[in-house]
């Protein structure tokens, strides 16, 4: 039961979309008709709002941060875990849009940090070199999750290594028309619009 109430809190909490609010808020429009179409800071930043992109960033890595550190306080390391993953769903598919969400990068960050943190720092510094070298959000993303569960694995903590998994696969897949577009070589640089 408490395990249940775990993962709808979690769950409450990654499903608030700050990507569509923020803009809609600031005047920009609708966030799913400029760009990639995507929710996330990596398109509102397409807006050419710098401001409003940083706060959307900043709020939904909130939204994974909060309910693994509330969470694990109140009920243990398992229910965090679970509230943290029930965060990255609700970003993913939230039932206030239908289930049409994000792709769950900064919230997945967020969980991460707050779950592990010196593993959410390893991959946040994977993402800052990866988008230094290639000025692409998504090909940073993808390489930060794909070594998240392996350098996780390393450690020997096979629970972590385990959540890492489901997080980076779960992204991964949320990902699939930004790997066609990196294989076709036509994905945007950040802040890019084509
Ligand atoms: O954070 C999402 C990013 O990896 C890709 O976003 O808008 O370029 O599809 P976008």
């Amino acid at each position: 039961m408490l395990l249940l109430a775990a993962a709808v809190i979690g769950y409450l909490s990654g499903s608030v979309p700050y990507g569509l609010l923020l803009t809609r808020a600031a005047g920009l429009g609708d966030i799913r008709q400029i760009g990639s179409g995507n929710i996330g800071a990596t398109n509102v930043l397409r807006t050419g709002n710098k401001k409003v992109a940083a706060a959307t960033l900043l709020l939904d890595a909130l939204k994974g941060v909060v309910p693994v550190l509330l969470l694990t306080a109140l009920w243990g390391r398992e229910a965090g875990l679970l509230a943290g993953l029930a965060a990255l769903i609700g970003h993913v598919f939230p039932v206030w849009l239908g289930f049409k969400g994000g792709k769950g990068v900064a919230t997945g960050a967020g969980v991460l940090l707050a779950a592990a943190w010196w593993l959410g720092l390893v991959c946040a510094v994977i993402w800052v070199v990866m988008a230094r070298v290639t000025r692409i959000s998504s090909a940073s993303a993808l390489t930060a999750c794909a070594a998240a569960p392996v350098i996780a694995l390393l450690t020997g903590d096979w629970m972590l290594a385990g959540f890492a998994f489901v997080l980076a696969a779960i992204i991964i897949a949320r990902h699939h028309e930004n790997i066609r577009r990196l294989l076709a070589g036509t994905e945007p640089r950040i802040g890019r619009k084509t």
